[in-house]
């Protein structure tokens, strides 16, 4: 993919979040690894305005050069890329179930299988910290350890992929999952799955590539 390229299938990503009905109004960004550290989409810019050179390219100690000033929350992108070798795109959103159990500081439990997705026993919650600041990404790189996704206390959410459809399938996967919670605590509170039934569907989901976003590299052909 050539740098124009990465530029306009990160403002599709953008458009398609906002089609998908995870976010809304200039709320959300969205980071791609360079080999010089990263691209990310601009502060406070309605997607559908963007242009390419709208896009910021970043080096990893945080300077950047372009006609924008970029995302408020490269901080967490830039630490993300950083610390997480695993994975080349951070997206972050404001989907609407998601930021409400964040809202309550609560953590996505094992209620549904599909919770392992995210690489664990649980989605976690983030403590609060205001937006753009390093205490905001030292908490989000915490809430990551061992994951694919967190929530961010009154916040949002952060999903993160190998590429840009992996990290929007996530993002998606965490708001059905956040809605379903929410409609089930509506009710009660659901039974949990214990720890010993996770680690049966983590190893099942790792066997059988289970739960793999679109273009996300399969692992190799395993046994089964
Ligand atoms: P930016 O427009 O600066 O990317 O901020 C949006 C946002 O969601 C802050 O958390």
């Amino acid at each position: 993919m050539t740098d124009t390229d990465t530029r306009s299938a990160m403002i599709e990503t953008c458009l398609k979040m906002t089609a998908a009905g995870i976010n809304q109004g200039t709320a959300g960004n969205v980071s791609v690894r360079t080999e010089s550290g990263l691209l990310i989409t601009p502060s406070s810019m309605p997607y559908d305005q963007m242009c390419p050179e709208d896009i910021v390219e970043m080096s990893l100690d945080g300077q950047w050069s372009g006609n924008r000033r970029p995302s408020s929350e490269w901080r967490f992108h830039r630490d993300i890329l950083a610390a997480r070798k695993d994975v080349s795109v951070v997206l972050h959103c404001h989907s609407v179930h998601a930021t409400a159990l964040a809202c309550l500081h609560r953590s996505i439990p094992s209620y549904h299988y599909m919770v392992g997705v995210a690489g664990g026993t649980d989605i976690r919650c983030a403590p609060y910290a205001t937006f753009g600041t390093q205490a905001l990404s030292d908490a989000a790189i915490t809430a990551l350890v061992d994951r694919k996704a967190c929530l961010l206390g009154q916040h949002g959410q952060i999903s993160l992929g190998k590429n840009l459809d992996a990290a929007l399938w996530m993002a998606i996967e965490v708001e059905t999952l956040a809605d379903m919670y929410l409609r089930a605590l509506s009710v009660g509170e659901p039974p949990i799955l214990p720890d010993d039934e996770m680690a049966r569907v983590l190893d099942q989901m790792q066997r059988m590539d289970y739960g793999l976003a679109p273009n996300d590299e399969p692992a190799p052909v395993g046994a089964d």
